[in-house]
């Protein structure tokens, strides 16, 4: 199975793989009352490391904030240590992190008020998501027949798992129709997100981006505008059209997933030159610098696995 580890952190505990298991009647199960993050791990010159781990963090106890859990089981430091630790159990490198924080007593009155909660984090050996040929040469994408989450009803600022239903949802059509993603608009019309990216657009130069009102706050995305703008590219937040993608000189979706990959058409429709565009390869480049070590200034967003104390007390593995 791709997703096999030796152990899974759950509730405390590192358990092997085969028996990290949930209860049937689990209510999150029923009622997608779970919030989960995706984060990586990244090869450095000075050993592995996890990209972003607290700003994945918060962002995950941000999310229990807006589905209105409260009083989680455990802290901010007992997550972080917990899921160093778990990739050192499991002598991981390069790998996707998945916690997951969901209610395991209660939730059956459709509310989340006076519920147990639990959490676990797996990891498992990362393989690139969309493969070589997208970085170099851009997916096919079309525009979803479902609009993005309204702000005032699911929101769109918490990874809440039952919010996935949407992107699933736009998704499954995109690959029946023969897509590779699917960008989806919001419930204005105007041009939102991706099912799990963020969007840019290059138009003369300038680099484009729908503003936060109706998009997940990726931290690909923010990582991109500020490696951008160190650069020296103008980034703006903007409101964009469903046709100024299509009359875009580049066009690139972000995310700890995907990473950056252009997309080289829209509803069968060009965009730029049909390849990944030069904007869009300099962000690449920039952005697999700073994962993998070489960008000075950004050096505290990556928490290495391995420290010199971890290694020496044998934790490592
Ligand atoms: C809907 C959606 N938008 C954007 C993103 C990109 O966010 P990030 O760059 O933090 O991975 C994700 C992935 O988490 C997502 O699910």
């Amino acid at each position: 199975m791709a997703f096999e580890s030796d152990y899974i952190w759950l509730e405390g505990k590192f358990v092997p793989f085969k028996e990290a298991k949930l209860h049937f009647l689990t209510s999150s199960l029923h009622y997608g009352t779970s919030v989960f993050e995706g984060i990586r791990s990244y090869n450095t010159p000075e050993g592995p490391a996890v990209f972003r781990l607290k700003d994945h963090l918060r962002r995950l106890i941000q999310s229990t904030h807006i589905l209105g859990m409260k009083e989680l089981p455990y802290t901010f430091d007992e997550m972080y240590d917990a899921t160093l630790e778990l990739v050192r159990m499991n002598k991981m490198e390069e790998c996707y992190i998945r916690p997951l924080i969901y209610i395991n007593s209660g939730g059956w009155n459709l509310s989340v008020n006076n519920v147990g909660i639990g959490m676990g984090i797996a990891v498992w050996k990362w393989n690139n998501y969309l493969g070589e040929e997208a970085l170099r040469n851009g997916i096919r994408a079309n525009i979803a027949s479902f609009p993005r989450h309204h702000p005032n009803i699911t929101m769109t600022k918490g990874k809440v798992s039952g919010n996935y239903i949407n992107s699933v949802l736009a998704k499954s059509e995109s690959m029946l129709l023969g897509f590779d993603e699917a960008v989806m608009l919001d419930t204005n019309g105007n041009v939102s997100e991706c099912t799990g990216e963020n969007i840019f657009v290059v138009r003369n130069g300038v680099i484009y981006t729908p503003p936060r009102s109706s998009v997940l706050e990726g931290l690909t995305r923010e990582s991109v505008m500020m490696l951008a703008r160190d650069y020296g590219f103008s980034v703006v937040e903007d409101t964009i059209t469903r046709d100024q993608l299509y009359i875009a000189d580049e066009v690139f979706v972000t995310g700890t997933a995907a990473e950056i990959i252009a997309l080289s058409e829209i509803d069968f429709r060009k965009i730029g030159s049909g390849v990944t565009g030069p904007v869009c390869k300099k962000v690449q480049e920039l952005y697999s610098d700073l994962i993998h070590g070489k960008n000075e200034k950004y050096a505290d967003w990556l928490d290495l696995i391995y420290t010199v104390e971890t290694v020496a007390t044998g934790t490592e593995g």
